[in-house]
Order: C-alpha cells, then sequence, then structure tokens
C-alpha cells in the first residue's frame, strides 16, 4: 500500500481482544514512534507503555482527575475506559532545556510519534486509537506516570487485535482549509 493510501485508510479502532501484543511488536511501533522530525535534536519522545494489571494505576488517574468525575455513575464508566485495549501507551513531551528552544516544537514532534504508531500499527495486525480527557492536563498525571522534569503529555495511543475490520472512513478533502500564496 502506498503511504498516502495508508494515511487515508486510517482510522481508529475501538472494538479490541483482550489478546496479548508482544514486547516485539510494541517495540518495533516505537522504533517507528521515534522516526519524527526533531527540532534541535531535542530527542523529546517520552512513552510508557502500560499493560496486562500496570492499567490499574492508569483508570485510577482517570477517576481521580477527570473532570467528569462526579458522580458513581461518571466514576464507574471512567474506571472502565483503562481496560478497553491490551495496552496503552502513553506519550509525553520532554520539556526543553535551554531557552532556545520552545514547548511548543517538543510537542509537535511528540504528537508526529502519535501518529507514526497509528500508521504503522495495522502492518502489525493492530489497531489503535488516540485519546485525551481532562486528567490528561491535571497537573499530577504526568508525574504520577513517571514522567518528570516538565514533560507534557500529548496522547494516551490504545492498542489491541481488532475483533472487526473498520469500514473504510469517507475522508475529508483539504480545499475548505487551504489558502494559498503566490
Ligand atoms: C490529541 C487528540 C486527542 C483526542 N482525544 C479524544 C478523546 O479523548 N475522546 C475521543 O472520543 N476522541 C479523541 N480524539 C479523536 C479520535 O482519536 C479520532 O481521531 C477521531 O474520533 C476521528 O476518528 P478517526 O481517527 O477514525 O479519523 C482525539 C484526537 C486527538 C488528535
Amino acid at each position: 500500500m502506498s503511504i498516502i493510501d495508508a494515511i487515508k485508510a486510517r482510522s481508529s479502532n475501538g472494538i479490541m481482544t483482550d489478546a496479548a501484543v508482544s514486547p516485539e511488536k510494541i517495540k518495533q511501533l516505537l522504533d517507528a514512534a521515534v522516526c519524527t522530525p526533531v527540532h534541535h535534536n531535542t530527542k523529546p519522545w517520552r512513552f510508557l507503555v502500560i499493560q496486562g494489571a500496570g492499567r490499574q494505576l492508569l483508570s485510577d488517574i482517570m477517576v481521580q482527575h477527570s473532570e467528569d468525575s462526579k458522580t458513581i455513575a461518571q466514576r464507574q464508566k471512567l474506571s472502565q475506559k483503562a481496560f478497553r485495549s491490551p495496552v496503552i501507551i502513553a506519550v509525553a513531551a520532554a520539556k526543553p532545556d535551554g531557552e532556545k528552544i520552545r514547548m511548543i516544537e517538543n510537542v509537535a514532534s511528540a504528537v508526529a510519534a502519535c501518529q507514526n504508531i497509528l500508521l504503522a500499527a495495522p502492518e502489525l495486525g493492530l489497531s489503535a486509537f488516540w485519546r485525551t480527557g481532562s486528567f490528561m492536563y491535571a497537573p499530577e498525571t504526568a508525574s504520577a506516570l513517571g514522567f518528570e522534569g516538565g514533560a507534557e503529555l500529548v496522547g494516551l495511543i490504545y492498542l489491541g487485535y481488532p475483533k472487526r475490520e473498520m469500514p473504510p472512513k469517507s475522508r475529508e478533502t483539504s480545499e475548505a482549509y487551504v489558502r494559498w500564496l503566490g
């Protein structure tokens, strides 16, 4: 499949089996993830692979720090979210050292790493989707997941084997979002 076709064919697929994903496959995805453009070669990508029983910590953080955690029903719903897939990769951008480098540039590169994972997953038979949520931006969340030094979370990438194929999505064309100069 061409790269353009793979980009157009990508879609979120949240219906996954509980089957574990091998460490080799996860490593293949992470090695693809770090192949992003990076300004000043800051190597800003930080990952936490959360799987199996490790998902309980994420679940607890979601319940504790989400803005939608007011009622028992809401908390129950939130507590299940970390168990939607066998693996979740939390992706963060490191805070840059020095004033010359802006955080937004590290975030941009970490975001590109997320997209690399989403695009690489189908080649390994995996489906993937990207989630955030208000809990991710609570000041305690990044350090509770072990991201230190002012790193900022940019996404949780849920990964697993799809229970079913997704029908192709009709995709927008770009005209409405583009201006041309010259
Ligand atoms: C930074 C980011 C955060 C997102 N967070 C959520 C989320 O918390 N909940 C959600 O339903 N979709 C979220 N999405 C959108 C989905 O991941 C998905 O891209 C969207 O539903 C479109 O579907 P598609 O991936 O099949 O094109 C997020 C997307 C991005 C880029």
